[in-house]
């Protein structure tokens, strides 16, 4: 199955740079066994969707509306996300939640981009507290149930791709082992399967470099990889792209 490698820019890039970085990558090819996602912010995401047409590139937004288009000042609905040429949405990202988004609106928010039929890329992870304490399994357990509890059943056989996210190893330089880490991934898909979600599957992201990918990609279980800031600098990010 064709691994997936998204990139996830947050909000580190001036219009200027996100145009520079999109141009050299519109040129490389991606391994043919990989699907390669560039998550701009909002304002480059237009100009990407044109920048990248002819690329091998899809794209994806960082964050959508919990809501239906509307009298939302300041959202951005899932459907003009689909106008604008989005295929994925990341959602829920430990950078949000830190600022206090939480499961219910998660929840909302994935049910607006699978309504839409795009694929929402939902974040979880434990802390670096809650894994001392050896929590891990259950804090996933729990992220996982609470935001597909809530979904509609005409949902259950739309495409989610879950990200496991550990919070301390995002931005850090600290990874986990690459077995610990395939374990985990086919533990929340066995989860979702037994909450009767079947087209779900799990990717690793947290401090993803060209170095480290391979590690994590070489297991069946890990169906891809989430990279922040190795995704910055197109020579890196091409390397990963073709490992
Ligand atoms: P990082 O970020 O690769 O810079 O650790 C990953 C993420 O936050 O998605």
């Amino acid at each position: 199955m064709k691994k997936i490698i998204i990139a996830n820019w947050k909000a580190n890039l001036s219009l200027a740079q996100a145009r520079s970085l999109a141009k050299k990558l519109a040129a490389s090819r991606p391994a043919k066994n990989l699907t390669a996602v560039l998550c701009p912010d909002f304002v480059a995401l237009g100009e990407m969707a044109n920048r990248l047409k002819k690329s091998a590139f899809l794209l994806g937004a960082q964050d959508c509306s919990a809501f239906l288009p509307g009298a939302h000042t300041g959202e951005v609905a899932a459907a003009v996300l689909k106008q604008g040429g989005v295929k994925y949405v990341i959602i829920g990202h430990s950078e949000r939640r830190a600022n206090g988004e939480g499961a219910k609106v998660i929840s909302q928010k994935i049910q607006q981009v699978v309504a839409e039929k795009l694929i929402p890329i939902i974040c979880v992870g434990e802390t670096a507290g809650e894994r001392r304490l050896k929590k891990t399994k259950i804090v996933l357990a729990k992220q996982l149930q609470e935001v597909l509890a809530p979904l509609p059943s005409k949902h259950v056989k739309s495409p989610l791709i879950f990200a496991y996210e550990p919070v301390w190893a995002i931005g850090s330089g600290l990874t986990p082992e690459p077995l610990e880490t395939a374990e985990i991934c086919a533990m929340m898909k066995n989860l979702a399967a037994k909450a009767g979600f079947s087209r779900v599957t799990v990717i690793y992201g947290g401090s993803v470099t060209d170095q480290n990918a391979g590690e994590y990609l070489q297991y069946p279980a890990i169906a891809g990889l989430l990279v922040g800031g190795a995704s910055l600098d197109a020579r890196r990010f091409r390397r990963l792209l073709n490992f």
